[in-house]
């Protein structure tokens, strides 16, 4: 396999074109919006002199990395002798569905075809096409260049060979692959999602202050960053949306989510893109300072 196509140049989809490129890949990098590509390129770009001046790579590796990337801004033209096609545009169902049904009519009848969603079903999305054998779940995480995890998730009808070539094209990378099945959340999102909303619930009922439920999670469980922290990070919208995939999926109460995080949402406290959640956020700063709407808690 040599021939891999991203379609969505954003947060993941750059990541994941560094990570095929620099392992010598071809890759093609899709995305309706130019701008996106342009971007895309810039932020590959800046992250490969990172890892020059760490001493991972060489200018020439950084150059030969960058010339194995083709932008483009139309499905069709960007899929057309690709072996496997990683999605990774925005996360909604709809948008996706019909990326899907392009794909099946544009790429080859061999190509495999991964979406990296967070928490949409990999089934549904492979019942939009006419090869859901072929369809499975490539979950990296963020950042791509640096996280080693990537959630390899089999849709109900995904052929066992189509997973056996993944978990060895994850290895090519560097990666570590894990299998799982699809069901709402898989098991990255299905563990962590309600483990942020209890955090939440705690702040929410007063049992602790926002640096006591961090903290205690950072010293106590040995976490790089507390739940709230994390959250902000994550986008508290995208953690509310996941809730939601998982309370609608097993219709169990215990993934509802919080009135707390559902009302931060609603006013527009998303975390870190909107400079506050728990945690408000200067540019330039790297303090870590509680919001002071959660001072009295
Ligand atoms: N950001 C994360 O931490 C993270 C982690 C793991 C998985 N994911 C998943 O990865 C996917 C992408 O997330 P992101 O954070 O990179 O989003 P993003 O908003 O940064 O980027 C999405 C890109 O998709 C492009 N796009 C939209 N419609 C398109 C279309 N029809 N064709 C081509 N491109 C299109 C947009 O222009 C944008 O550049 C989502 O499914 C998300 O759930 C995100």
């Amino acid at each position: 396999m040599q021939n891999i196509s991203v379609i969505g140049a954003g947060t993941m989809g750059n990541g994941i074109a560094h990570v095929f490129a620099q392992k010598g890949f071809t890759v093609s990098l899709i995305d309706t919006q130019p701008a996106q590509l342009t971007q895309a390129l810039a932020k590959i770009g800046a992250n490969l002199d990172r890892q020059i001046t760490k001493g991972l790579l060489t200018a020439e590796n950084k150059q030969a990395a960058l010339a194995s990337i083709t932008t483009y801004t139309d499905i069709p033209a960007g899929v057309a002798s690709a072996e496997l096609v990683i999605e990774a545009a925005t996360e909604n169902t709809e948008l996706k569905l019909t990326i899907f049904r392009q794909l099946d009519q544009a790429a080859p009848k061999t190509c495999i075809l991964a979406s990296n969603t967070s928490s949409i079903s990999i089934t549904r999305m492979a019942a939009a096409t006419r090869r859901p054998q072929s369809v499975i779940g490539l979950h990296f995480m963020n950042p791509v260049p640096v996280m080693r995890l990537v959630e390899i998730i089999n849709g109900y009808a995904t052929d066992a060979d189509v997973t056996r070539q993944m978990v060895e094209l994850t290895g090519k990378l560097d990666k570590i692959p894990c299998v799982v099945n699809d069901y709402p959340g898989f098991i990255a999102n299905r563990i962590l999602m309600p483990m942020i909303n209890e955090a939440i619930s705690c702040l929410y009922e007063g049992v602790a202050g926002v640096p006591e439920i961090d903290t205690i999670m950072r010293l106590g469980m040995a976490h790089p960053m507390g739940p709230l922290q994390l959250a902000d990070f994550i986008g508290l919208d995208v953690c509310l949306s996941i809730l939601k995939v998982l309370h609608d999926g097993f219709g169990n109460p215990k993934y509802a989510p919080c009135p707390l995080l559902v009302n931060m949402v609603t006013a527009g406290y998303l975390g870190v893109k909107s400079s506050e959640g728990f945690y408000k956020y200067t540019p330039g700063s790297k303090d870590l300072v509680v919001s002071t709407r959660f001072a009295s808690y």
